[in-house]
């Protein structure tokens, strides 16, 4: 049989017959790859149906065997996002762009689970052993008996390690480099990298190893993305940052033995990954309430502490707002680790429900350490912000900001109030602005409970009623100067 050409989107595995410059499916631009398909198409099972296969055996949901044997990696946080320990014969897909940092925080897992007792092997189709060995060094891991391997071929993986003594763990780094000799693709490409970690995935289920695949995320779509592994996978992991800045956020995005909406928190220094056990006060470092300074005195507009929720801990970070009369006809908004929309939809009703004129200005919303927030409980901080910006007040530097906000303007009560308290009150803040009265006892000592049931109460509450009016009367300084030169 001859086998058409056939060409597969490197983004989401969508294929088509013809080339396109982008793909129809996921609208990925200049991601189509040609790629001959298996010789032999799937059929279906033609008129016989069911007939000839074997009976399946029916079994009750309830059985003999244990709960999924957990191993720990030795890295506390690892550990944590993947729901309390690597799980024995599972796949776990680590993703992130390159240079964030995958390599590093695998070789350390390796090297601290083998100093646990277990074997585990690294194999790298990316780097030279020298490299590696370079690396480890500089880690100050070394000495860890890590077994390590420098190769690309899925064969000699599975020929070394298809065997009683396989190790207890072993890291692929990347999968995107992985290649089988019985596919004419390239590596990197869909098939090749479905059907390497194929491979893989059935050496973890065979021999209870825990396989660990890096894969790279790509933009501009000459390789295969992570993407198209995540429904093979057992736990997908994504290990994310801003260039630029030392933290390093590892996040569950799905995990068949655990929860998925664990982070885990890590800063970069030049030893290599280091774990921070208690993230808000780093993301706050710069900004300890009750320090010598008055309250007030010399801080900045536009700065708000939202008390938010990773997983199962609380978080305290920093949103900042930079609100400016804007020189163009259409305003500017930039947003780094927030949702644009939400952020229009709390200026809409910052406008609409607090006569406020927020809209027509340039706004820059930003949340401080590289941090990416998705929780709606930010929404009143994120107001707060943007108020504080727009009238120039600073928000009180002992309070910190939770609550989801309506379309109608009211607060509404969000989960975990207690955790967000407890941390808020930890770090030393005083007063926790939040959506109802929260009963008393609720309240951990030292902090004050201040209820924000509608937006307007917190403008209000912000800032004196002078600047509010301001903001209220003149909408900008740019249709000003316009009205002027009519
Ligand atoms: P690397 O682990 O190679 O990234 P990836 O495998 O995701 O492509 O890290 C990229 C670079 O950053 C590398 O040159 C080492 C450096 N780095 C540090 O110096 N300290 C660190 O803590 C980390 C994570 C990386
Ligand atoms: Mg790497």
């Amino acid at each position: 049989m001859k086998t058409q050409p056939r060409f597969a989107c490197q983004q989401c595995g969508a294929t088509a017959p013809k080339w396109t410059g982008f793909c129809y499916a996921c609208g990925a631009s200049n991601s189509m790859v040609e790629e001959l398909p298996r010789a032999a198409p799937p059929k279906g099972l033609g008129s016989g149906g069911g007939r000839g296969g074997a009976s399946l055996d029916f079994v009750a949901l309830r059985g003999a065997g244990s709960r999924a044997p957990r191993r720990r990696s030795g890295i506390a946080e690892l550990d944590r996002v993947c729901g309390g320990g690597l799980v024995a014969a599972s796949s776990i897909l680590v993703g992130g762009d390159p240079g964030i940092g995958k390599s590093t925080l695998l070789l350390q897992a390796a090297a601290s689970f083998a100093a646990d007792g277990g074997t585990a092997a690294y194999i790298t189709g990316e780097e030279a052993i020298d490299q590696v060995r370079l690396r480890a060094e500089r880690l100050g891991i070394a000495e860890s008996p890590v077994r390590l391997a420098a190769t690309a071929s899925v064969r000699d993986i599975i020929a070394a390690l298809d065997g009683p003594a396989a190790p207890d763990l072993v890291v692929i780094d990347s999968i995107q480099t992985m290649y089988l000799d019985t596919l004419d693709s390239a590596p990197g490409t869909v098939s090749q990298v479905r059907g390497a970690a194929q491979e893989l995935i059935s050496l973890a289920k065979r021999r209870g190893t825990i396989v660990v695949l890096v894969g790279h995320v790509t933009k501009e779509g000459l390789i295969a993305g992570p993407r198209i592994l995540e429904h093979m996978v057992d736990t997908v992991l994504y290990f994310e940052g801003e260039r630029g800045h030392q933290f390093r956020i590892l996040r569950a995005v799905k995990n068949r033995f655990g929860a998925t909406d664990e982070i885990g928190v890590f800063e970069m220094s030049d030893r290599g990954l280091v774990e921070v056990p208690n993230p808000s006060a780093l993301f706050l470092a710069d900004r300890a309430p009750g320090d010598d300074e008055e309250p007030g005195a010399g801080r900045a507009a536009g700065a708000a502490v939202f008390a938010g929720i990773e997983g199962t801990r609380p978080l305290l970070v920093e949103v900042q707002a930079l609100v400016a009369p804007s020189p163009l006809g259409t305003p500017r908004r930039a947003v780094v680790g927030w949702d644009a929309t939400r952020l229009a939809m709390i200026t809409a009703v910052l406008d609409a429900r607090c006569g406020l004129s927020v809209g027509i200005n340039d706004i820059y919303l930003n949340v401080a350490g590289g941090l990416r927030i998705v929780e709606p409980a930010a929404d009143l901080a994120v107001a707060a912000a943007l108020v504080s910006a727009l009238t120039e007040t600073p928000v009180p530097p002992e309070v910190v900001l939770f609550g989801e906000i309506g379309l109608s303007g009211r607060v509404r009560p969000v989960g975990h109030a207690e955790a967000r308290l407890k941390e808020a009150a930890k770090l030393g803040f005083a007063e926790a602005w939040m959506p109802g009265r929260p009963a008393t006892r609720s309240l951990p000592t030292g902090l004050r409970g201040v209820a924000i049931g509608h937006l307007s109460e917190l403008a209000a509450r912000l800032a004196p009623p002078s600047a509010l009016l301001r903001q209220r009367r003149q909408p900008s300084a740019a249709s000003r100067q316009l009205a002027a030169t009519r």
